[in-house]
C-alpha cells in the first residue's frame, strides 16, 4: 500500500478534539474516567486518525510560502477541481461553477437552506436514527423534528418506511425534508430506486429536500452513490445538496463545505441569505486544500483508505456476531460509523446504556450512546483508525466490557 493507513497519529497538542477532550458544549464529548494504564482510543467524533493525503498538505505548504494573504476569491481551479471530482466519483456530468457556492460548513449551509425554506417553527422530516448536528440545528434554529424511522428489513438492511413519510408529511403539513445520503450513523448507502421513491413522495407533497452528501465518497463494498439531484428532472430543481471533502480527507479543522444548487430561485435567495451575516467566506489555505485533494492522486488514496475502512468494518461487524450476545448490527455500506444496538445485552445484564458506556471508557475505549441519534439503546463507533487499534478496542470490550 503506497499510503500510510498503519500508523496511529499522535494527534495530542495538535488540535483535536478526538483525542484531548476539553469540555464543550457544541460537541457532546464523552464523559467519564480511563482507569490508568489503558490509552484512550478515539472512536466517537467522526474525523479520521489517519494523515490526510500528502497533496493536501503540499498545496497548503505551497500556498503558505508565498507570504500574502490579502482578500481573495475562488479560483477557476476551485470550481473546475469540483466538476471534475463530481463527475468522476458521482457520474455528475451538467455542474458549471455558477451551481456551487461556498459553504462555512455542511451544517451552516443546511442551517441557510432551512432559514430560507422553512417558516418559523416549521416541521421539518428527517429520519432516525439521525445525525446529531441535525438534530442541534434543527432545535436551535427552532425547528420541529418529526422523525421516519428507518427500519430493518428480513435482510438486516435498513430501509425507509415511505408510507410512514408521506402519512407524516401529509400529517404535519411538511414542506422540508432532511435527507442524509449515505446515512450516518447506519452507514447506508441508498439505492438510486429509493432516492426515486422518496422523491416521488416530496414532488407529490410540494416537499423541498436539503440533500446531505458529505458521505458521498466514503461508499464501500462495491456500493456506488446516487446523488439526489440526478435521479430526476424535478429531484434536481427541487433539492439543494451540499458536500465536502472534509469527512474523505480527514480536513474538517479548515473548513470547506459547499453546496450544489441547480435551482436558480432557490440558489438566489439562499446566497442572499448567506450574505446577510457576511460570515460565510472561505480561508484560502481551505480552498487549496480542497484542489489539493481533489485530484488524481486524492483518488488513489481515497480508494486505499476505503480498503482499510472494509477490513475495518468486516473485522468488527464478525467480531461483534461471534462475541457480543445480544448486540446487534446492520453491515454499514458507507461511511465509516457502526451502529450498535445495545437492547439485548443491557436487557439481560440489567445495565443501562450509560453504564455500557462507561464500562467502555474505563477501558480506554471511547465511543458514543445512542440517545443523540435517537437510538435509545445504541452506540456508534468509528472504525477510522489503524487495524492494529480496532483490534484492540475490540478485544478490550470482549474482556472487560461484554
Ligand atoms: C451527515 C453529516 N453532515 C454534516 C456533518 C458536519 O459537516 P460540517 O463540519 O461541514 O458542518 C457531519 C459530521 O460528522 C455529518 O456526519
Amino acid at each position: 500500500m503506497k499510503y500510510d493507513f498503519t500508523t496511529m497519529l499522535n494527534r495530542h497538542g495538535w488540535d483535536s478534539i478526538a483525542v484531548d477532550m476539553k469540555e464543550n458544549e457544541l460537541w457532546g464529548i464523552p464523559k467519564g474516567e480511563t482507569l490508568p494504564g489503558f490509552e484512550q482510543i478515539p472512536m466517537w467524533i467522526a474525523d479520521m486518525n489517519f494523515a490526510t493525503v500528502n497533496t493536501v498538505t503540499e498545496a497548503i505548504i505551497h500556498r503558505a510560502s508565498h507570504p500574502s494573504f490579502g482578500y481573495f476569491i475562488p479560483s477557476d481551479d476551485y470550481y473546475q477541481a469540483i466538476i471534475r471530482w463530481q463527475k468522476e466519483g458521482n457520474g455528475v456530468t451538467n455542474l458549471l461553477p455558477e451551481h456551487i457556492g461556498y459553504e462555512n460548513g455542511v451544517l451552516g449551509g443546511i442551517t441557510s437552506a432551512m432559514r430560507v425554506l422553512c417558516s418559523d417553527g416549521d416541521p421539518v422530516l428527517l429520519h432516525s436514527p439521525t445525525y446529531n448536528g441535525f438534530t442541534a440545528q434543527l432545535e436551535r434554529n427552532g425547528y420541529k423534528i418529526v422523525l421516519s424511522p428507518l427500519k430493518l428489513d428480513e435482510n438486516n438492511v435498513w430501509r425507509m418506511d415511505f408510507e410512514d413519510m408521506e402519512r407524516k408529511i401529509k400529517e404535519h403539513h411538511i414542506h422540508t425534508a432532511l435527507f442524509c445520503s449515505p446515512h450516518n450513523p447506519t452507514g447506508r448507502v441508498w439505492e438510486r430506486r429509493e432516492i426515486s421513491q422518496a422523491m416521488e413522495i416530496f414532488r407529490n407533497n410540494d416537499v423541498y429536500v436539503i440533500a446531505d452528501e458529505i458521505w458521498s465518497d466514503l461508499t464501500l463494498f462495491g456500493q456506488a452513490h446516487t446523488p439526489a439531484q440526478s435521479v430526476s428532472e424535478d429531484a434536481r430543481n427541487r433539492t439543494v445538496a451540499f458536500y465536502a471533502p472534509s469527512k474523505t480527507f480527514n480536513l474538517a479543522g479548515l473548513v470547506g463545505s459547499y453546496h450544489i444548487i441547480y435551482n436558480k430561485y432557490l440558489r438566489e435567495r439562499i446566497r442572499r441569505y448567506e450574505a446577510l451575516s457576511h460570515y460565510n467566506d472561505m480561508n484560502v489555505l481551505s480552498m487549496h486544500a480542497l484542489i489539493g485533494a481533489y485530484q488524481a492522486e486524492g483518488r488513489i488514496w481515497l480508494s486505499q483508505l476505503k480498503t482499510v475502512l472494509e477490513k475495518n468494518i468486516t473485522y468488527a461487524f464478525h467480531f461483534i456476531r461471534e462475541n457480543f450476545e445480544g448486540v446487534r448490527l446492520s453491515m454499514p455500506q458507507g461511511t465509516y460509523m457502526i451502529l450498535l444496538d445495545c437492547s439485548g445485552w443491557c436487557q439481560k445484564h440489567g445495565k443501562s446504556i450509560e453504564e455500557l458506556q462507561q464500562a467502555g471508557i474505563r477501558v480506554g475505549v471511547i465511543w458514543r450512546e445512542g440517545s443523540m441519534y435517537h437510538v435509545p439503546y445504541g452506540i456508534r463507533m468509528n472504525l477510522a483508525l489503524p487495524h492494529e487499534k480496532v483490534v484492540e478496542a475490540f478485544s478490550r470490550l470482549k474482556q472487560y466490557v461484554f
